[in-house]
């Protein structure tokens, strides 16, 4: 099993884990999958993309194994504690023991399937209707009540627990666990869905930060969840083609612009560190947030070309943006496009910016094509003209304005001036705050927690407060040279209390 995959994703209250491994003696593919039954992105992973297992005859060259047991606990007398409560512990224990009655995969994924869909929908009480919708009989809850759903969990408690994660992380991308799968297959089998994938996606992309990678996926499927209505997560999260309408500005919200452009530090920084904040708390629901990437740029007199500060690749980067804006439309989502292109300027590595399609599942093509047909360009003198008929004119950047007042300096209170210039009926938590700086130390955390809460509102606050050590869980495991910004040591605020780090110790 020396070449096993681990394909790790780390959530600090859940676990999902990916293992592939194409074993000695026989030509099969294995893949385990580690996961617990109501981690949301578990659920998002079984409905919306290890289904597509059982397409296109892929299945035929795979053992599939459903471990459900993830990050749960077993205490010393034996009964167990599961990290979304204790109808989790029941429907893990279900779940395994459908596995072992029903032994057929297409037999028991398809009643996982069914419980996971619901979960997704928040309609996980109706688990047992699963049975009939599948077709399989009640004997899976005699197993849980005899006991021996409890022996399996035991047994899976064993296993998970044996896993040893490579100390370096691939990629989070079980968009593509296909290629993995196929790549894996040695025999001459070779199904269909291996023969139609496209051979120019790296399989194996590892880079020396897939660790601030992981972050930074997490925190964006997150912000992707987080404008989807619950009943919808499954559908809009498999139906990312950019093709939707762009969100009507809301009368009476407050109009904030930023002016910038994309390869300056500080405006990175703005982008990822401050502005992220309205992302962070209901801030967004009175803000009308607009985004002009030009910043200094200038027009060539003699060949109409821009000549940017940062160079030519800041001209390309600011046309990027640009489209990103246009043909994306939904604020969350370019604004996700966007920060990830900025997070990777931080990190000096703006040229991987074309993986920022990937990490956030975004379509590439419309963006590209907007960019090719000359349409960039067109946005980008829009922006330039506007950018130089600003009154007053622009002295630093970013250049922030709410309401049309530039708040020059102060650009990283905006919120302060937001909340103040906002005369609606419903204030926002945010602005109820003393003052409402953005706390950046604690933002992989809150936002997390919040999109989180938002979509499972009858979960527990304290099964996410792991989630304020989601960055330490991360850099504990990477045992790398490179230490990435954000594996260095949080501000005190950011930091778990003892109850956390006892608990760390349980998670990989
Ligand atoms: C590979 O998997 C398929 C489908 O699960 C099964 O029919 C076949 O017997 C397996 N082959 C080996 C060598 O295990
Ligand atoms: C653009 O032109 C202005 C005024 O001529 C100049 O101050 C500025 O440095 C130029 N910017 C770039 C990026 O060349
Ligand atoms: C370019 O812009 C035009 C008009 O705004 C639009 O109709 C066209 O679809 C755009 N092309 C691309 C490739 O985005
Ligand atoms: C905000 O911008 C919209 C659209 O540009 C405009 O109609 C509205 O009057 C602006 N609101 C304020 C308070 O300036």
């Amino acid at each position: 099993m020396a070449s096993t995959k681990l394909l790790t994703f780390f959530f600090p209250a859940s676990l999902l884990l990916l293992s592939i491994s194409p074993f000695g003696s026989s030509e099969n593919v294995t893949v385990s999958v580690y996961y617990e039954t109501l981690c949301p992105y578990c659920a998002d992973f079984i409905v919306n993309h290890l289904v597509k297992l059982f397409q296109k005859g892929l299945n035929s060259i795979v053992n599939l194994r459903m471990i459900p047991w993830g990050n749960s606990m077993m205490q010393p007398d034996g009964t167990f504690v599961c990290q979304h409560g204790p109808g989790e512990c029941l429907l893990n224990t279900i779940e395994a023991c459908t596995i072992s009655i029903y032994p057929d995969v297409v037999q028991h994924f398809s009643f996982i399937h069914c419980v996971e869909r619901l979960a997704l929908e928040k309609r996980q009480a109706e688990w047992i209707n699963c049975f009939e919708l599948t077709k399989l009989g009640r004997v899976p809850i005699d197993c849980y009540r005899n006991g021996l759903g409890k022996l399996l969990e035991q047994k899976y408690a064993t296993e998970t627990a044996q896993l040893k994660p490579p100390h370096r992380f691939v990629p989070w991308d079980f968009m593509n666990f296909a290629n993995h799968v196929c790549k894996a297959y040695k025999g001459t089998r070779v199904p269909e869905a291996c023969r139609s994938l496209p051979n120019n996606i790296p399989v194996n992309a590892e880079t020396t930060s897939s660790v601030c990678y992981t972050a930074l996926k997490i925190f964006f499927a997150c912000l992707l969840f987080s404008f989807t209505s619950p009943s919808h997560v499954a559908a809009s999260y498999t139906q990312l083609d950019g093709s939707e309408a762009s969100l009507p500005a809301k009368p009476g919200n407050v109009n904030l612009s930023v002016y910038y452009e994309t390869l300056s530090p500080t405006c990175s920084n703005f982008i990822v560190k401050n502005l992220e904040g309205v992302f962070n708390n209901d801030l967004i629901s009175i803000i009308n947030l607009r985004l002009v990437p030009w910043g200094d740029g200038n027009i060539s007199k003699s060949n109409n070309a821009f000549i940017c500060k940062h160079g030519p690749d800041e001209c390309l980067l600011n046309e990027v943006e640009a489209c990103a804006i246009n043909v994306l439309k939904n604020v969350n989502k370019y604004y996700g496009f966007i920060y990830c292109i900025e997070f990777l300027a931080i990190e000096g590595r703006h040229k991987d910016w074309q993986t920022c399609f990937n990490t956030l599942g975004l379509p590439a093509k419309p963006v590209l094509d907007c960019y090719k047909s000359g349409n960039g360009t067109k946005l980008l003198l829009q922006h330039a003209y506007e950018t130089s008929h600003l009154i007053p004119p622009h002295t630093i950047l970013p250049w922030v304005l709410v309401n049309n007042q530039a708040i020059r300096n102060d650009y990283e209170n905006f919120a302060a001036y937001a909340c103040r210039a906002y005369k609606g009926n419903v204030v926002p938590n945010a602005c109820k705050l003393p003052s409402p700086r953005i706390n950046s130390a604690k933002k992989y955390a809150s936002v997390i927690f919040l999109c989180l809460s938002i979509h499972f509102k009858n979960l527990e606050r304290k099964h996410w407060m792991d989630l304020l050590n989601f960055v330490k869980y991360v850099c504990k495991a990477y045992k790398g040279s490179y230490v990435p910004e954000a594996c260095k040591p949080l501000p005190p605020a950011a930091r778990s209390n003892n109850a956390d780090k006892a608990r760390d110790l349980d998670i990989i």
